[in-house]
């Protein structure tokens, strides 16, 4: 069966349609200034997930993306969002472990990220790929939430 989507890294031109994917999937949504200084922080890995449709090079549109830093051998994955009506086909999984192995090229041996309690449908993803339970924040989220915090290791 030929893919119906890729993954690329993302553009500058990318920041509104990063931002469609934001406000479609969190309640407090990057606002596009902050999507426009990760897209030129030199830090910052952002991997997006683009459809296979319309004319090359453009392509089609933005199903997804993942965002993460690293800072020596440690990294953090910030955001991890797949537009409503395209979940449960893999993309996730796909953006979450490319995302991982542009961080181990970076130097990140460690990668953590942080998790509402709440959030079982990422949590399971999140277990699958093999992080584990490192912490957890205490009401860390404005509706008094928990936060858990996850840490994967790259073997090796
Ligand atoms: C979490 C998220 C990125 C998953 O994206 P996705 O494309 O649906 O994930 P995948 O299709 O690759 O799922 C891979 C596996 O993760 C698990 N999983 C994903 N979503 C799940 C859900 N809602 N319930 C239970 N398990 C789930 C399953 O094991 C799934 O495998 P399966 O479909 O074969 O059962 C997506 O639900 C999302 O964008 N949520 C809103 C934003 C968010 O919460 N991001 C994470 C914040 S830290």
């Amino acid at each position: 069966m030929k893919p119906k989507w890729r993954l690329r890294p993302a553009l500058e031109s990318d920041a509104p349609e990063l931002q469609r994917i934001e406000r479609a999937c969190f309640g407090e949504p990057w606002t596009l200034a902050l999507l426009n200084e990760a897209l030129r922080d030199p830090k910052y890995l952002l991997l997006c997930a683009q459809e296979l449709a319309g004319v090359e090079p453009e392509g089609g549109s933005l199903l997804g993306y993942a965002t993460a830093w690293s800072v020596l051998d440690e990294g953090q994955l910030d955001r991890l969002a797949v537009l409503p009506e395209q979940r449960r086909s893999g993309v996730g999984r796909a953006l979450l472990a490319g995302i991982l192995s542009k961080l181990q090229a970076a130097g990140a041996a460690s990668v953590f990220l942080e998790v509402r309690a709440s959030n079982a449908g990422a949590l399971e993803l999140y277990r699958r790929v093999g992080f584990v339970e490192a912490g957890r924040r205490k009401g860390y989220y404005e509706n008094g939430e928990d936060a858990l915090i996850l840490r994967f290791e790259h073997a090796g």
